[in-house]
């Protein structure tokens, strides 16, 4: 069965976020200095999230992505891993982490079966990384070694995830396309994004597709654009004359939200139909008084089909743009953070 929202929209990719937890604090996501966590005796245990991620499969899910906070920070996430490698109608199973913990869980997470894993990397220097996650330097050379990791575990199809910041990245975005091309590993250059959490963001902070193209082009020539016809994924993808390719996630200055398939489901059971939405459907409720999984069901397929969201083009026209979020409503319900559900 496949579900199409108010838009037209299908439900066909499922965000699911492990833990709230992180062991970085970067600027655009963690800023702050204290956070309110998910109570303990919420996290949903891996049969749960197994069992939800079931019910979405009947409704004709068919990608799933484990994000957190940090996934590796999950207590034996492998073991998540094969319960979901086993499902048969589970297309696609990735991972997004921060890298930090990879180089000791790579190989338990390939044997596992997970299929594929993206890696956050906003800088090539050591010397820039404390700044940018508040964390030491030494820390970056594990993050090195975590993606290095990755291909020697017997990935493919890795992709390295940077967020351009003006002033605080920008003049390495050639040289992280060199980087990964050593790995290898796609790069894609994703726009700073005013999400819940991003309390610091500013419009002059965002480094803009086009500001990208351009200073790429300086150092590359002709950059050509991929026609990917039924993509639904959010980067586009170009290539450089070499033949390497990268993307661009372009959500703050040209949302994709009218092919967004995508919906997430927090550590504690609470899904949320846009990155950008204020109020989620609780699941972990229903799941724990019992109910069967044609009553789960219901509720989601009663969810998607009144989803008419498209909360990155909303703040596209929004005046005197700053951040979604201020730190008092984040406070009173952290399911607003990014890192809660799922960067
Ligand atoms: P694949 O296409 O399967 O590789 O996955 P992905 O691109 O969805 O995964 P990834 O976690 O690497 O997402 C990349 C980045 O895109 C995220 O870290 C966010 O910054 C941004 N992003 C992800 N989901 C959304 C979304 O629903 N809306 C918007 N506006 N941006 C998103
Ligand atoms: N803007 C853009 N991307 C963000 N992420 C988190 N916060 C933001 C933000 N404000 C995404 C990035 C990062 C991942 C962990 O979450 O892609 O790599
Ligand atoms: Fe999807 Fe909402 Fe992101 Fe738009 S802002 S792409 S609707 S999650």
């Amino acid at each position: 069965m496949r579900v199409a929202d108010a838009l037209g929209r299908p439900l066909s990719n499922l965000r699911v976020s492990v833990t709230d937890r992180c062991n970085l604090r970067c600027g655009y996501c963690m800023p702050e200095e204290e956070y309110a966590w998910l109570p303990r005796d919420q996290i949903l245990h891996f049969e749960e999230m197994s069992g939800l991620v079931d019910v979405f499969l009947d409704l004709g899910v068919d990608k799933v992505r484990l994000t957190g906070g940090e996934p590796l920070l999950r207590r034996n996430l492998p073991e998540l891993v094969r319960q979901l490698a086993g499902k048969p109608r589970l297309r696609d199973l990735a991972m997004t982490t921060n890298g930090v913990l990879l180089a000791e869980h790579a190989r338990a997470l390939k044997d596992a079966g997970l299929h594929r894993i993206t890696v956050s990397l906003d800088t090539l220097h050591p010397g820039r990384f404390p700044a940018l996650t508040r964390r030491p330097a030494e820390t970056h050379a594990q993050v090195l070694a975590g993606i290095a990791a990755v291909p020697a575990a017997g990935f493919t199809g890795t992709k390295i995830d940077t967020v351009a910041m003006r002033g605080v990245n920008d003049d390495e975005l050639a040289d992280l396309i060199e980087f990964g091309r050593t790995v290898p590993a796609e790069v894609r250059f994703i726009e700073y994004m005013d999400v819940g959490g991003a309390t610091r963001w500013s419009m002059d902070q965002v480094v803009s597709r086009a500001e990208i193209l351009e200073v790429l082009a300086l150092r590359y020539g002709t950059i050509e654009p991929l026609v990917e016809p039924a993509s639904t994924a959010p980067a586009e993808r170009f290539r450089l004359s070499d033949g390497t390719t990268f993307g661009i996630i372009a959500s703050t200055t040209a949302p994709f939200c009218r092919s967004c398939d995508r919906s997430r489901l927090t550590a504690d059971g609470m899904w949320y139909l846009c990155l950008y939405a204020v109020a989620g459907v609780d699941l972990r409720g229903p799941l724990r008084r019992g109910a069967t999984r044609e009553e789960l069901a219901a509720l989601i397929t009663g969810g998607w089909r009144g989803r008419a969201d498209r909360g990155a083009e909303e703040r596209l026209v929004a005046r005197d743009r700053g951040p979604l979020m201020q730190i008092g409503q984040l406070k009173r319900d952290p399911h607003l953070e990014m890192h809660t559900r799922g960067g």
